[in-house]
């Protein structure tokens, strides 16, 4: 006898998904057989990448919906409750940052980081909670970040983060007698139009405090939110996942050692020069160093200049 095997079509909403880390998470549901809700305000975007997916025999639909507007979420539960009556994942992924010091943060930039990062996804948890119950078991993924964990330069965005972990922690708590598990996602830099948006400078210094040395694909974040979504997860709920490249676990003891390894480096070179009085074959001229991009001597290498490192990433308004 052949067992029944077959298992429903996972019904996943994911916010913020028109572009960024939303678009991937949302592909790499769609390719998993998902029925995917993308939705985001970005109505050309949202709706180009939910057809490019159709064309490919995935099951993906756009919706408007501001994650702000509670009436957003009743309109979406209500449909989802007519259409499949049930979710199985709800990512929590819409989010905006504001690059302001405390004291440039406007009353309005305060509430509107806080609107869209945390009443959100609190707005969101509310009104799917009874589509996911019925699903269950079920889950949700909040998506924070590594200034979830430690200070960024951007405060706004800073407590926003860490309000969400903390929300997070405490939906798991209510939750998980109703067969939902929740969980928090904290990305170092990620590859998307979010960090290209930012300062110049802002990559390469993340770069520099991050332990592998590169920042994340959005490819490479969607799956852990997919994998916390999974059945694979089956025992995880009010966990705090850092995929971080080892920002958290070490990135200041990690500056630090490129620091020393390029302070060696400068001070084997001065020994050299006053030993032969000119350039030692094969030993670099320290301006050479200070001012070479990382990309070109390489992680590891402790060739990169951690002062100047440490300069741009205190400049910088926040390694995320
Ligand atoms: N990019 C990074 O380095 C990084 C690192 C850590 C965490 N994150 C987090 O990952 C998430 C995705 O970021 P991203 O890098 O893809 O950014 P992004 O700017 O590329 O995408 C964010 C998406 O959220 C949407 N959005 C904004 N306000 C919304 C609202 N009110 N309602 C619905 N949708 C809204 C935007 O339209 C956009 O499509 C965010 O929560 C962000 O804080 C990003």
């Amino acid at each position: 006898m052949i067992a029944n095997t077959s298992v429903p079509r996972r019904i996943v909403c994911v916010t913020g998904a028109a572009r960024g880390l939303g678009a991937a998470i949302v592909r790499d549901f769609a390719r998993q057989g998902a029925q995917v809700h993308a939705c985001d305000v970005l109505e050309q975007e949202g709706g180009d990448l939910a057809g490019a997916l159709r064309a490919k025999g995935l099951d993906v639909s756009f919706r408007r919906l501001d994650v702000t507007q509670e009436c957003d979420w009743k309109a979406l539960s209500e449909r989802l409750a007519t259409e499949s009556g049930r979710l199985d994942v709800l990512v929590n992924n819409a989010g905006i940052i504001i690059r302001k010091p405390l004291a440039g943060t406007t009353r309005e930039d305060w509430d509107r980081a806080l609107a869209v990062n945390v009443t959100g996804a609190f707005l969101g948890m509310k009104h799917c909670r009874a589509m996911l119950a019925r699903a269950a078991p079920s889950a949700i993924v909040n998506v924070s970040s590594t200034a979830g964990l430690i200070a960024h330069g951007d405060p706004s965005y800073t407590a926003s983060k860490w309000a969400l972990r903390g929300l997070t922690k405490s939906a798991a708590l209510e939750f998980a007698p109703q067969g939902i598990r929740v969980n928090s996602v904290h990305p170092a830099t990620i590859a998307t139009p979010l960090t290209q948006a930012a300062p110049a400078g802002h990559i390469a210094a993340n770069r520099h405090a991050i332990p592998l040395g590169r920042e994340a694909s959005a490819e490479e974040i969607a799956a852990v939110v997919v994998f916390l979504a999974s059945e694979a997860a089956s025992f995880m709920t009010g966990s705090e996942v850092a995929a971080d490249g080892g920002l958290t676990t070490g990135g200041v003891a990690h500056m630090r050692s490129q620091f020393q390894a390029g302070l060696a480096e400068v001070a084997h070179h001065g020994a050299s020069v006053a030993r032969d009085g000119r350039e030692a074959d094969g030993t670099r001229d320290p301006r050479s160093i200070r001012d070479s991009p990382r990309g070109e001597h390489g992680a590891g290498q402790g060739l990169h200049d951690g002062a100047g490192d440490a300069r741009r990433a205190r400049d910088d308004p926040g390694t995320r």
